[in-house]
Parts: structure tokens; C-alpha cells; sequence
């Protein structure tokens, strides 16, 4: 009866609206999530100069999603994106052994940016499906993550080809974020 009637009531509340900025190295899997979030299905990706954004609406929250580009020369141009975000997703390829130390460089680098010291981080440790992946606990350690003492943050394993782990992703977002857009 409780979950009939707050179905019932979400329907009629106004949505939430929240910024994310969706970032990471290139090829860790930033589009392949958006577009499986968005159409539920794997797309074909390139790399993506510039950016892609889509809204999905999720638990009475409508989650306009920037997935900016990874490749080195073009991370200078993440930043235009850091302003109004309400929370930042981080993809990590957890197969990536070689490039882990750089994904850490790259997210402290963020995260010291003034603009973003009120973001929530949701990390996907992604392509867990890769039989010789990281595990999260492995890719928590190696981020730095429990170094994070003024931030918010959730790390949650992920595999974009499956969507086996994003709907948990966004679960932690909604159950954290709203106060703050609100
Ligand atoms: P940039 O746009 O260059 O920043 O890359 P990106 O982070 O958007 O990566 P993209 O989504 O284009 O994915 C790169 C490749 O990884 C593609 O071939 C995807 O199919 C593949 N991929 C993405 N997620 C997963 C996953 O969870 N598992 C596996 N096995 N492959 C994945
Ligand atoms: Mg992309």
C-alpha cells in the first residue's frame, strides 16, 4: 500500500532536476553509459570530441548527464563543464592497469577545482565483465579514494555492455544528491 501510494505521489511531485558532468580517460566507457542509460541499448562509439548530454529521468529525477571527452589533449576542455555541476561520475576502465595512476591524477585534478568542491563523486569501476579487471576495492585504493576526506563518494562496479551496475549508480546519486538541488 505504502510503495502504491508513493508511486502514486511521485507522479505528481516535481521533478528533481540535477547536473551531472560524466568524465574519465578515453575508452573507459563514459558513452556507452550514457547512451545505455538513455536507450538501453550498447551503441557503437568513436571517441567523442566535445561532448554528448542526455537527460534521463530516474526516480522523479531528471539527471541531464555531460559525457566530455577523454582523450589527453582534449581534458584541458573539462573544466568549462565543472560550473552548476551537482555531482560528478568518474569512469574508470578497470582493466586499465597502465593508465590507473593517470585516471588518479586526473580525478584529484578535478576535484581540486573550486567549482566542484560541493559535487558528490560516483566513481564506475568499469568493464567488470573483463575476466582480469581490477576489482573495486583494488580501484578505490589505486584512485586515492579513501584519501577524499572532505567529499562524498561512492565507488560502484559497473559493466556498460551488460548495464549491470548503472541503475546502483544512479540509486547512490538520487538517494544523495536531491537535497542539494533541491
Ligand atoms: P572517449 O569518448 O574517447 O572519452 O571514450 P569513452 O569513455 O566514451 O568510451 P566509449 O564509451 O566510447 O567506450 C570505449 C570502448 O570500450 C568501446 O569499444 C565500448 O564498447 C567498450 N566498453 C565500454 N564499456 C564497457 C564495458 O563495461 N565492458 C567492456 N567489455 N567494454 C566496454
Ligand atoms: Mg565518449
Amino acid at each position: 500500500m505504502g510503495a502504491i501510494i508513493s508511486r502514486f505521489a511521485r507522479r505528481f511531485l516535481p521533478k528533481t532536476e540535477v547536473r551531472i558532468l560524466m568524465v574519465g580517460l578515453d575508452a573507459s566507457g563514459k558513452t556507452t553509459i550514457l547512451y545505455k542509460l538513455k536507450l538501453g541499448e550498447i551503441v557503437l562509439t568513436v571517441p567523442t570530441i566535445g561532448f554528448n548530454v542526455e537527460t534521463v529521468v530516474y526516480k522523479n529525477i531528471s539527471f541531464t548527464v555531460w559525457d566530455v571527452g577523454g582523450q589527453q589533449k582534449i581534458r584541458h576542455l573539462w573544466r568549462h563543464y565543472f560550473q552548476s555541476a551537482h555531482g560528478l561520475i568518474f569512469v574508470v576502465d578497470s582493466n586499465d592497469r597502465r593508465r590507473i595512476l593517470e585516471a588518479r591524477n586526473e580525478l584529484h585534478c578535478i576535484l581540486s577545482h573550486i567549482e566542484l568542491k560541493d559535487a558528490i563523486l560516483l566513481v564506475f569501476a568499469n568493464k567488470q565483465d573483463v575476466p582480469d579487471a581490477m576489482p573495486v576495492s583494488e580501484v578505490a585504493d589505486k584512485l586515492g579514494l579513501p584519501t577524499l576526506k572532505q567529499r562524498h563518494w561512492y565507488i560502484q562496479s559497473s559493466s556498460a555492455t551488460s548495464g549491470r551496475g548503472l541503475y546502483e549508480g544512479l540509486d547512490w546519486l538520487s538517494n544523495n544528491i536531491s537535497n542539494k538541488a533541491a
